[in-house]
């Protein structure tokens, strides 16, 4: 496959940045995207130019590091599938690819196609975990009955790798199927019961404080998210919330 690739350049979190155009022959259908885009880096460093930075860890949709806007598109025109699990057949020979990194105010461009998401990890570190009592009386996980429809709920919930494809695909940069997520997987569960009321307050104002838009039912996150998160986690912690506020 012959393509024409429109890319973000931009040198530093202070440049403006730019679209640029490459051409790329003897695609293979069978390459990863990411694979496609190390044929253009080795190409570019063989000319002694720059090549593009981009983000990826696992190539294997669990780390959630692979975070491209693909024409148009959070992680491009598939579902259910991160940037590293695209395939170039799902283009066409000729083609032009526009690549651009994920757009938010919460998710400043580092350089090229990297953002810097260390705001979900402050939005975690606000309320995304539990406290066990590990002074010698813990009691065994699998003692605690939960009810099977609460667990598959939690589980799917905890599916969310944290990519950032939800606010990307937002048009108001709202982050709240992420937090729905994280803040369900325990909301679910007797487990993440003690730390409940604060976990939803903290978890909801640091990302306010992060600058991530509101919520006004679109719907295009749970479309572009990979994990194929629902939107009822959105639902779960609007009512967590609430109950969180009437309690405290
Ligand atoms: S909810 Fe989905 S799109 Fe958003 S961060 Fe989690 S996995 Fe990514
Ligand atoms: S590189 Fe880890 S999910 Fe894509």
């Amino acid at each position: 496959m012959n393509l024409t690739l429109k890319i973000w350049r931009q040198k530093n979190a202070d440049d403006k940045g730019k679209m640029v155009d490459y051409k790329i022959n003897d695609i293979s259908p069978d390459m990863s995207f990411l694979e496609m885009l190390d044929v253009l880096n080795e190409e570019l460093i063989s000319k002694g130019e720059s090549p593009v930075a981009f983000d990826h860890d696992c190539r294997e949709g669990i780390c959630g590091s692979c975070s491209l806007f693909i024409n148009g598109r959070a992680h491009g025109p598939d579902r259910y599938i991160t940037t590293c699990q695209l395939h170039m057949r799902s283009f066409k020979d000729g083609d032009t690819i526009n690549i651009e990194p994920f757009r938010a105010t919460a998710f400043p461009v580092i350089k090229d196609l990297i953002v810097d998401r260390s705001s979900f990890d402050r939005v975690q570190q606000a309320g995304g975990f539990i406290s066990v009592n590990t002074s010698g009386n813990t009691i065994d996980a699998n003692t605690i009955p939960v009810n099977k429809h609460d667990a598959d709920d939690a589980f799917s919930a905890a599916t969310c790798i944290g990519c950032g494809a939800c606010v990307a695909a937002c048009k108001n940069a709202s982050a709240m199927l992420f937090v729905g997520a994280k803040v369900s997987q325990f909301a679910l569960l007797p487990q993440g019961q003690v730390e409940a009321t604060d976990r939803v307050l903290n978890m909801v104002n640091q990302m306010d404080e992060e600058k991530f838009g509101n919520c006004t039912n679109t719907g295009a996150c749970e479309v572009e998210c990979p994990k194929g998160i629902s939107l009822e986690n959105i639902a779960r912690m609007n009512r967590e919330y609430l109950a969180a506020n009437v309690k405290s």
